[in-house]
């Protein structure tokens, strides 16, 4: 049975599709079978990945109407686009049902979550086996942070990542205290994924981090693998 691994936060531009592209590309190429899906009808997760949605049938329609519609993006690794994010609350089952008949397709559904409230999301904090945060190390991050462990989804929280780290003070200081704040709770917090011309310029090409030589994207590497081993480990 497959496993479904949400990575959410109510903020914007912390590195969610970011962090959803490398996760599900460096679990595809350990040859887990898996699928990537989004509630962002922007797509961006797809995009970073150097592909496109045309528009037309996506995952609503597969919701409704059992027709596949997935693309092949990389060996292993299958992109559920997402043609609108409004969902009526009457599609709450079957939503779940297309789930179910995911989790027995593949072994890991990423699910690169949209900063709203609506009927979608919800469904997905409600089935995700686990919840992975991609935050920023400033105060209006890890403020959010210590709130969304206090909701209902919070016991699904398995990891904190911070992203897009610059070498201050100030981010240091937040790592520390957040490190002590995470010390024996079960959830882990990664090393920082510093801010990086790298990540940046394989977004450009529509790369992940597992598909380049340079020297600099080792550091970058092993923090994924680490982030990935979590996953395995869980
Ligand atoms: N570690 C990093 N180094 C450099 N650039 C990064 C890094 N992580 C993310 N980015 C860039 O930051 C921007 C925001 O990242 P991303 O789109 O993944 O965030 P998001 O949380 O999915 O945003 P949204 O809330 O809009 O969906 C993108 O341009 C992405 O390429
Ligand atoms: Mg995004």
């Amino acid at each position: 049975m497959g496993k479904i691994i949400t990575i959410k936060n109510n903020k914007g531009g912390v590195g969610k599709s970011t962090l959803s592209k490398n996760i599900a590309h460096g679990l595809a190429m350990l040859d887990y079978k898996t699928a990537l899906i989004t509630s962002d009808a922007q797509n961006d997760s797809l995009i970073l990945l150097g592909g496109w949605f045309e528009g037309g049938k996506g995952f609503k329609n597969y919701v409704q109407t059992a027709e596949d519609c997935h693309i092949k993006i990389r060996k292993n690794l299958d992109y559920y686009p997402v043609e609108t994010d409004i969902f009526g609350i009457n599609l709450k089952n079957k939503i779940k049902e297309s789930f179910s008949v995911l989790k027995v397709k593949y072994d890991f559904i990423i699910i690169d979550c949209a900063p709203v409230f609506n009927v979608l999301n919800d469904i997905i904090l409600e089935i995700t086996d686990e919840i992975i945060i991609p935050i920023k190390l400033d105060k209006l991050s890890t403020a959010g942070i210590t709130r969304l462990l206090d909701k209902a989804e919070g016991n699904k929280i398995t990891q904190i990542i911070p992203n897009l780290y610059r070498n201050t003070k100030i981010s240091k200081d937040y790592f520390i205290n957040l490190k002590s704040f995470f010390n024996n709770t079960g959830v882990i917090l990664s090393n920082p994924i510093p801010e990086s011309v790298i990540e940046e310029q394989l977004s450009e090409k529509g790369k992940t981090i597992w598909e380049t030589q340079a020297k600099k994207a080792e550091e970058l590497q092993t923090i994924y693998g680490n982030i990935i081993g979590g996953i395995l480990n869980d």
